[in-house]
């Protein structure tokens, strides 16, 4: 999971801004449930043109889920009990991909996708990723435009990858 364990503590990085009430942890079993309640609000209304194949793994079942979770540490944010959003950061070969990263419709822009892709980023600085990575659909504008807020760069597309669809990838060094 981590890169290196014989690699020195990497220093405190600055707080990471979260909006007021929101708490940002890594999840727990006792969450899938709900985390794929989330998903199930965030993709299954109707989708203008999104792939099937798409949404069908946006969706895991708490069984599919379960399985993702063997390789990648997710983090959720929450105001109180209620579950605003995930993101995962997975580790292969010194660097640290985003995966699945949603918020709930309800709970956008105020921060939460923010808190969340800063806290992934800073798990993977303190984990010595070298880089951390992400992909999204080419016609994905809300997150496009999260990634470049916050300082990630244009690392390429790749054309008709996905279910056919261009696929771009974004890049920051931690
Ligand atoms: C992408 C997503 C996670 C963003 O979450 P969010 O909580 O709304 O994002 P934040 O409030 O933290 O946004 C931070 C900044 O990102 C940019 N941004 C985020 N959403 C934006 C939008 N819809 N339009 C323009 N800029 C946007 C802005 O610069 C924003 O700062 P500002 O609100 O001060 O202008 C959310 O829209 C989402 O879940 N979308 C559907 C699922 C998805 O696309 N997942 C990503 C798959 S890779």
């Amino acid at each position: 999971m981590t890169s290196s364990s014989s690699a020195e503590p990497a220093p405190e990085g600055p707080p990471i801004p979260t909006p007021a009430g929101v708490v940002v942890d890594r999840v727990s079993h006792e969450d899938i449930a709900e985390i794929c309640a989330l998903y199930k609000r965030v993709w299954e209304p109707p989708q203008d043109g999104i792939p099937t194949e798409f949404l069908k793994s946006a969706v895991p079942t708490p069984l599919e889920f379960t399985s993702r979770m063997e390789g990648v540490t997710y983090f959720v944010a929450r105001e109180g009990k209620r579950l605003l959003g995930i993101v995962g950061s997975a580790f292969s070969e010194g660097s640290c991909r985003l995966v699945d990263l949603a918020v709930d419709g309800e709970a956008r822009r105020k921060g939460v996708g923010k808190a969340l892709v800063l806290t992934a980023v800073d798990w993977a600085r303190k984990n010595h990723a070298h880089s951390v990575w992400v992909d999204a659909l080419d016609r994905f504008n809300e997150a496009k435009a999260l990634f470049h807020h916050l300082g990630f760069a244009d690392a390429g597309v790749l054309h008709r990858h996905r279910w056919n669809e261009d696929v771009r990838l974004f890049e920051k060094f931690p």
